[in-house]
């Protein structure tokens, strides 16, 4: 079953991505049922989500979208009950979606699921929490202040100026796809910044500013976690915002990066570190900074990367030797492993 959509600002990314996981699942091992939520949250089933399938392909520009006719799905007039459901791929990004709620339903539903589970997905969801997370394994991390609406914002302003400086970078904590993230170069910025990021959350962070490249690892499985070579992103904004992700799609993806042997596996220890640090399990895209002077600073993880076959993730797989479809394949045995592995034990209490 692919879980598509959603209430996110990252909805029409997914219907994409779902096309083309659709057309990558081996028919003669899957029956693939789609499942399309809408912006407005209702979940559609059967014909009404194949329709949402079918203009996903066209809901990005030409870099991103998907050649050739959606694969016809063969249970797409079936009714979803759960027990003729054996795996859940949930293509959704952001909140209500990446962020464990999906999840938590999939649990009580009792249907395994690819992917992070309640506590890594909203662990990676929520960035204050996902710093304290990175802190206490002993990560670097960029300095940041966290506020909450309603509380003082002159005082926070004060402390961004003398503790981080400016530019900064003022995010909401629950989002992706650099929604709500602006840099701030002067106090007149930062409070525009802070307004626009209390529109997506009620909490919100500062960071300084890193200067330096944007190095990013995929991780596939958790036990041992193991990491892909290290990509680059080359952003053509000023920084890498949603327009450079998905409108103008001018920003540079490298996979590998050119890096030297020793900051590969430097940068693919740290991301494992980072992964366990959140708890997540069996997939996640790990963003770093290499910062100017050399230091690999760990800007967050995400537990639903972008998955359409140009994104970063499946790239970093297909360079590292595991192509699209077989990277599709070892997600779903890892949601049926874990899902065997919890039943074992619930057999174990009895
Ligand atoms: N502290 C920072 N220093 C420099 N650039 C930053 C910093 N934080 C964010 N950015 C830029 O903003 C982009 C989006 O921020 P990020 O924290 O990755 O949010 P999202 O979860 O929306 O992807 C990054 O890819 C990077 O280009
Ligand atoms: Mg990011």
């Amino acid at each position: 079953m692919l879980v598509f959509g959603g209430q996110s600002a990252e909805h029409d990314v997914s219907r994409a991505t779902a096309v083309a996981v659709a057309r990558a699942l081996d028919p003669a091992k899957y029956d693939v049922v789609p499942v399309g939520i809408t912006t407005d949250g209702q979940w559609h089933l059967a014909e009404d989500a194949q329709k949402m399938l079918a203009a996903g392909r066209d809901a990005l520009p030409p870099a991103f979208s998907v050649e050739g006719d959606v694969v016809p799905v063969p249970s797409a007039s079936v009714t979803v009950a759960t027990n003729v459901v054996d795996v859940v791929i949930p293509l959704l990004h952001g909140p209500y979606g990446e962020d464990g709620t999906v999840q938590g339903v999939l649990e009580l539903a009792g249907l395994p699921y690819v992917g992070a589970g309640v506590l890594g997905s909203a662990v990676a969801m929520d960035k204050i929490a996902m710093k304290r997370m990175f802190a206490a394994a002993g990560l670097e991390t960029a300095a940041s202040l966290a506020l909450r609406d309603g509380h003082d914002v002159d005082e926070f302003v004060g402390r961004v100026e003398t503790e981080l400086a400016f530019p900064c970078f003022v995010k909401p904590a629950n989002m992706g796809s650099s929604v709500g993230v602006s840099k701030a170069r002067n106090i007149g910025e930062l409070r525009d910044a802070i307004d626009h990021a209390f529109t997506f959350d009620e909490w919100i962070l500062a960071e300084e500013m890193v200067r330096g490249r944007e190095i990013e690892v995929g991780i596939l499985g958790d036990d041992p976690p193991v990491a892909s070579l290290p990509g680059e992103v080359v952003p053509a904004a000023d920084f890498y915002d949603y327009a450079d992700k998905y409108e103008d799609g001018k920003a540079e993806l490298r996979a590998p990066a050119p890096l030297s042997p020793e900051q590969t596996t430097e940068v693919q220890r740290l991301a494992v570190l980072a992964f366990d640090a959140c708890r997540v399990e069996a997939m996640a895209r790990v963003d770093f900074f290499l910062r100017d002077d050399g230091v690999f600073i760990v800007n967050e993880v995400n537990t639903i990367p972008g998955f359409t076959p140009i994104s970063m993730y499946p790239r970093l797989w297909e360079v590292s030797g595991v192509p699209y479809a077989e990277l599709l394949d070892r997600l779903i045995d890892l949601a049926i492993a874990r899902s065997q592995r919890r039943a074992d034990r619930r057999g174990r209490q009895r």
